[in-house]
């Protein structure tokens, strides 16, 4: 481990965030700069997130969740919402393996609905396989949108409250946050401590929005495919040259 140590490359890596959001951006624009079709820049963005989780993991991580597919990206060319729901198939086969070795685990938030039945069942088995493992949560974000999931929040808690079960004084930030999808979650971990944007653009696309209220953003020019535990370690240090001060001062 880096515990409190410089690397040789300078970079400090002392505090490591435990929990790391990522949106994984540019693989499109990757695969166009080598005249390839935009699928093939998904194929290698799974490279590139199997070689990030266990650098993450080795470095101490605990969660890492990655923004895989989102309520808004059903509206892409029909050939690549199909090429990436297959993903998953070849998530499990070439990838798990490895990663169960690394004693990760895998899960998944988002809607179910929509999904197709092999999508779903490749994620299922993945997180069938892992499940006992106590190691680094992979947890994707899989047709995920998070003003959809607080709406979700919302509408429990109102029928909460309709069947008496809840009085309106008792909704805390603590009750909310148990009923978002990252409740399931390591309690400790639910919220991201660093977002990382790939791809140089400066949104956040409905990743997480409760979840990141205090989280520090690191954005990179870096295309999702190139990304790798380099490019990590460098990320976290950036994040240790930071001061959380969560609204003190
Ligand atoms: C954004 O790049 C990337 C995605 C929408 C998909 C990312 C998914 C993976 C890397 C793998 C997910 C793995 C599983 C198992 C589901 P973009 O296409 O928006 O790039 P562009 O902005 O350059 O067009």
């Amino acid at each position: 481990m880096f515990g409190l140590k410089r690397q040789k490359t300078g970079l400090i890596l002392d505090k490591i965030p435990k929990h790391i959001g990522i949106i994984m951006d540019g693989n499109g624009r990757w695969a166009k700069k080598r005249l390839q079709p935009r699928v093939m820049g998904h194929k290698a963005g799974m490279d590139a997130l199997q070689k990030v989780t266990i650098v993450a993991s080795q470095l101490g991580v605990k969660v890492l969740t990655v923004y895989a597919f989102s309520t808004e990206n059903w509206s892409r060319p029909e050939d690549e919402v199909s090429f990436i729901m297959t993903l998953p198939v070849t998530f499990f086969d070439k990838y798990v393996p490895e990663l169960d070795q690394h004693n990760v685990r895998v899960q998944m938030m988002g809607s179910r609905q929509g999904l197709p039945k092999e999508t779903l069942a490749a994620m299922d088995k993945a997180l069938e396989k892992t499940r006992h493992n106590s190691g680094l949560v992979l947890n994707f974000a899989l047709n995920y949108g998070g003003r959809a999931e607080i709406v979700e929040t919302v509408r429990d808690l109102a029928q909460d409250v309709l069947d008496a079960r809840l009085n309106p004084g008792d909704i805390t930030e603590d009750l909310i946050s148990g009923h978002l999808m990252t409740s399931r979650l390591p309690y400790l971990y639910r919220d991201p401590d660093l977002v990382i944007r790939t791809s140089g653009e400066l949104r956040t696309s409905n990743f997480l929005p409760w979840q990141m209220a205090y989280s520090e953003l690191y954005f990179t020019d870096t295309l999702w495919p190139d990304f790798d535990g380099d490019a990590l370690k460098e990320a976290i240090s950036d994040y240790n040259r930071r001061h959380r001060r969560f609204g003190g001062v």
